[in-house]
């Protein structure tokens, strides 16, 4: 089920140019899901564009990995004003979308705190847990999630560029036939 073009669910359609659906191979068995659209995002209708999504586009190359290979979303579809993080109703809200986005996934990678207590239920210590299979359920089917950094944590230090790049090698693995 994708959002209505018009979709009113949560306040964020008062802020939005455009919503951001998923972007990659929509039957891919890995998905990367990030914690919300931001500016760039937002006025091209596609996740991960603007500057950390360059930056994820790279890591990515870097280990041997086409993102179209992939299916990227978000947890909210629309852009949180100020790019602040997502309200928890605001997740719920969209929670419906992203269980479709992720029915033919068996892998699940969450980018950053937002996204990780989103699909968790809980929050977390992204330095405890990054790189961590958890096996959980979303949408009644099991799947193994991996907690990783956000791109844009990358900026503030090495344990993050390193965390990311240990996320993009485990994903080539994961898509090698
Ligand atoms: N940050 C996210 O979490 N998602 C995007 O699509 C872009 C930036």
């Amino acid at each position: 089920m994708r959002p209505d073009p018009d979709c009113r669910l949560c306040g964020l359609w008062e802020g939005r140019t455009k919503i951001v659906l998923p972007s990659g191979d929509p039957d891919s068995r890995v998905a990367l899901v990030g914690e919300a659209p931001g500016a760039t995002e937002d006025a091209e209708g596609v996740p991960f564009v603007g500057r950390s999504g360059k930056r994820l586009t790279r890591i990515l190359a870097e280990a041997g990995v086409d993102r179209d290979d992939l299916l990227i979303t978000n947890t909210v579809k629309c852009r949180p004003p100020g790019n602040r993080d997502p309200k928890q109703s605001e997740m719920s809200a969209c929670r419906v979308f992203l269980e479709g986005e992720l029915s033919s996934c068996e892998v699940v990678v969450g980018l950053g705190r937002s996204a990780c207590r989103d699909i968790l239920g809980y929050p977390v210590n992204m330095s405890e847990v990054a790189n961590r299979d958890l096996r959980i359920t979303i949408g009644g089917r099991d799947v193994v999630f991996i907690p990783t950094f956000h791109p844009a944590a990358c900026v503030y230090g090495k344990a993050a560029q390193e965390g990311l790049r240990i996320t993009a090698e485990r994903i080539a693995r994961e898509l090698k036939p």
